[in-house]
């Protein structure tokens, strides 16, 4: 059985500033320049990006969003549950894993400009998934508001914003 010590070791997983652990495994050498990428952009991008992304049962990805569709993979522990506000401010959540006959899916995509946060499903447990961005992740393209910021967005969701959010 292989562990989250496995993984994090293996991998060189390192803490990720959302949430969790995480380690960008590749990043694009071809680049696209700023005129051929859609409004918002600050500069240019590498085509693509993809990190390894690790949450133990402790930890939680904060809401936020990207300016790009986030493509989310699972690879194994527990399921993920990835929680996501669409722009209209209409929650839902998707259990990301294996176990197809219980509605979980093995890949998901986060559309652009949704807000996500995500936990493990279960306690004293891990969930490891590759994430994958076109045009390459940048912390430009990457906004998380704290609680206050959302709820002033969504008062509705305090209940969901507060689970998953940094306080402020
Ligand atoms: N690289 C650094 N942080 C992130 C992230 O949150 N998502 C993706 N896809 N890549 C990253």
């Amino acid at each position: 059985m292989v562990t989250s010590t496995d993984w994090i070791q293996a991998l060189a997983l390192i803490p990720h500033p959302e949430g969790g652990f995480y380690k960008e495994f590749h990043r694009s050498k071809h680049v696209l320049e700023k005129k051929s990428l859609p409004a918002g952009f600050t500069g240019k991008r590498e085509l693509a990006s993809v990190i390894h992304y690790m949450l133990t049962s402790d930890s939680y990805s904060a809401f936020h969003r990207l300016l790009s569709d986030e493509i989310w993979h699972f690879h194994d522990g527990s399921p993920f549950l990835i929680h996501l506000i669409n722009p209209d401010g209409v929650y839902s959540v998707v259990r990301l894993g294996l176990n197809v006959n219980i509605g979980q899916v093995p890949c998901f995509v986060i559309p652009a400009g949704y807000y996500f946060g995500a936990e493990v499903a279960e306690e004293n447990s891990f969930a490891l998934a590759s994430c994958t961005v076109i045009p390459a992740f940048n912390f430009d393209d990457f906004e998380m508001p704290t609680s206050d910021e959302l709820i002033s967005i969504f008062p509705h969701l305090v209940n969901e914003i507060m689970h998953l959010s940094r306080k402020g």
